[in-house]
């Protein structure tokens, strides 16, 4: 992939570098990575030795291709890069405002520490396996920067009220935020995974949320005590403020990328229900 990465970013102005170009844009159009319109712009771009395709994708409201990741910061970068454009395409109540959010991140300069997390090892490949079907730039930029991210559990419920197997079932990765990459004034955008049949108790919070699935099927209510709803990989959940809501993971691993638009400082609350020994011994159907 870098390789084809390396010739896809070869610098303008070099002669034949527009045919190199577009041939490196084929190759990855062929492997899913770049859509067709895409391609178009590199197609156009490739008799042009100093035609910079990648202002054509620009004024066509394109996203832009992945970034040639060679350090671990270049690839946070990237992985914000696709993980902004992915969630710009979506459509949900709270569009608006992910978008201002996104709008208001800026490179944090801070130096990274990468923290390792035992669900992160063990089922990140999997889900991820799972996400390149539908969506294999994001997959592949995720699988780049996870080893330079800071992987963390949260610690914001009281243990005996979120249950042991969420509380070890999860874990979280800030991709603008609180130690990570990008800053931004009260927003927070990150990774979350979660291992397969796990369920996440009913609970809310005064910060509103999306939730982008990359995976799925999972189930979900909105309310304790109803009954689940079946939403697969790709169908965004947005959660106005304080909107109860439960997920219960479905057979593959749970991964989404995952936005608090506003205090994000205030921590999420259980919700008791009376129902979740059942639902954890639920098996959902893939
Ligand atoms: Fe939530």
């Amino acid at each position: 992939m870098d390789d084809v990465l390396r010739l896809l970013h070869m610098p303008v102005g070099i002669p034949g570098s527009g045919r190199v170009r577009y041939g490196a844009a084929m190759e990855l159009f062929q492997r899913g990575v770049i859509s067709e319109a895409q391609l178009d712009a590199y197609r156009e771009a490739s008799p042009f030795d100093s035609r910079d395709a990648a202002l054509l994708l620009s004024d066509r409201g394109l996203p832009s291709v992945p970034r040639l990741a060679t350090s671990p910061t270049a690839s946070l970068l990237a992985l914000f890069d696709v993980a902004r454009d992915y969630l710009k395409t979506l459509s949900h109540p709270g569009a608006a405002e992910v978008r201002s959010g996104l709008g208001r991140c800026v490179q944090s300069g801070r130096s990274l520490h990468a923290r390792p997390h035992p669900i992160a090892a063990r089922w990140l490949e999997v889900a991820l396996a799972e996400a390149a079907r539908s969506q294999p730039q994001l997959a592949m930029a995720i699988a780049a920067a996870a080893p330079h991210l800071a992987w963390v559990s949260y610690d914001g419920y009281r243990r005996e009220e979120i249950g042991d197997r969420f509380a070890e079932g999860h874990a979280f990765a800030s991709l603008a935020g609180s130690d990570a990459a990008f800053a931004a004034d009260d927003f927070e955008l990150g990774l979350f995974l979660i291992a397969p049949g796990v369920l996440y108790r009913d609970h809310c919070h005064r910060a509103p949320e999306l939730y982008a699935p990359l995976t799925g099927p999972h189930g979900w209510r909105f309310a304790p005590g109803r009954p689940l709803i079946i939403k697969p990989a790709g169908e965004p959940v947005w959660n106005p403020a304080f909107q109860p809501h439960l997920t219960k993971v479905g057979p593959t691993p749970f991964l989404c990328l995952i936005a608090w638009t506003r205090h994000v400082d205030e921590l999420a609350r259980v919700l008791p229900a009376n129902d979740w020994g059942a639902l954890e011994a639920l098996t959902l159907a893939s």
